[in-house]
């Protein structure tokens, strides 16, 4: 039987390539822009699609899954899944993939080191300095920052973003602590990264906090208010995981307060709505969620997303399912 695939926004054409191949029918959403729920509903309801491609601003629920019960598999375009039940998808038997390659993790964790040093060089600051023609000469101590080498990195969760933040900072001369479910052997191997019994020791210590956990009920606002008070006062946090992770009223909070140095985000709790304040204060860089904005990595998100959708058309489990 011939399968019918939605896509909701037009992604690299490799996806669409593999399924046509396939004999598959696919339809594209043309519309370049980020889809409500009504509008996504109204395209679900043009035919019985047999599975769909999302994208993480797609959010899907109970209402999608009632609009759409011919759908067995909805195939996210993303490293996360936050955006979808996957309770309930489980319940009602409709498999969820993600789509994570070594691409983009590579991808997140290069932007996760580039907020490192953009933040300890001040590079946005004193790029908006020189473009105000403040530059009145050099100065013994004028802009002093930091250097990342020596310096300790407190990576929270070990997946293979976490990985890769790891060994780029091992190569920088970061020393590496750690939390995650488990012990990874393979960091502390590699790098010699070392476990922290617990998220608050690993925030005390580090001069620099990486966040690479997916968004789920339990790592919701992790970062919180009282935890941001253990940080040290020069210490940094970045942000490529999802913006809810952290509690960004308090984040905005203790940056004004200087509560910590600085932070580096490239997702926001609303996105695309940015807390208040934020934009206004010059110890945070702000990204609109780009991490693995680049072709490659986002060809590979799509070859994998077309992978997972065949394995699961002829018969055989796809690599990544995240319903279990
Ligand atoms: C991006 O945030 C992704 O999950 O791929
Ligand atoms: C990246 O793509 C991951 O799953 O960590």
């Amino acid at each position: 039987m011939i399968k019918n695939i939605l896509f909701t926004r037009v992604i690299p054409n490799i996806t669409i390539s593999m399924l046509k191949e396939k004999g598959y029918e696919v339809d594209v959403n043309e519309k370049d822009q980020v889809l409500t729920q009504p509008e996504l509903i109204n395209l679900l309801k043009q035919k019985p699609y047999d599975g769909v491609v999302t994208l993480l601003t797609d959010k899907i629920d109970k209402k999608v899954f009632d609009a759409t019960p011919s759908t067995k598999i909805f195939a996210n375009y993303a490293s996360g899944f936050d955006n979808i039940d996957i309770v309930l998808a489980k319940e009602r038997g409709v498999t969820v993939t993600n789509a994570p390659t070594d691409l983009t993790s590579i991808s997140v964790a290069e932007h996760a080191v580039a907020f490192m040093f953009a933040l300890a060089k001040r590079l946005v600051e004193a790029d908006k300095f020189v473009r105000e023609g403040k530059y009145d000469g050099w100065a013994p101590m004028k802009f002093l920052g930091n250097s990342l080498s020596g310096k300790t990195i407190g990576i929270v969760g070990t997946g293979r973003i976490g990985e890769k933040v790891a060994s780029l900072c091992k190569g920088l001369g970061l020393k590496i602590i750690y939390t995650n479910n488990s012990k990874n052997e393979n960091i502390e191997r590699e790098t010699g990264a070392t476990y922290c019994n617990s998220l608050d020791e690993l925030l005390r210590e580090a001069d620099f906090v990486s966040l690479h956990v997916p968004l789920l009920p339990s790592t919701t606002h992790l970062i919180n208010e009282t935890n941001l008070n253990l940080m040290k006062p020069t210490s940094f946090l970045i942000n490529t995981s999802r913006g809810a992770v952290i509690d960004e009223v308090a984040l905005e909070k203790a940056l004004r307060g200087k509560v910590i140095a600085g932070a580096g985000l490239d997702v926001f709790e609303f996105e695309p709505k940015v807390t208040p304040g934020l934009t206004s204060l010059s110890n945070v860089i702000l990204t609109p969620h780009i991490a693995s904005a680049n072709l490659d990595a986002r060809e590979a998100m799509g070859r994998v997303v077309a992978e997972n959708l065949i394995d699961f058309f002829e018969g055989r489990v796809p690599k990544d399912i995240v319903s279990k």
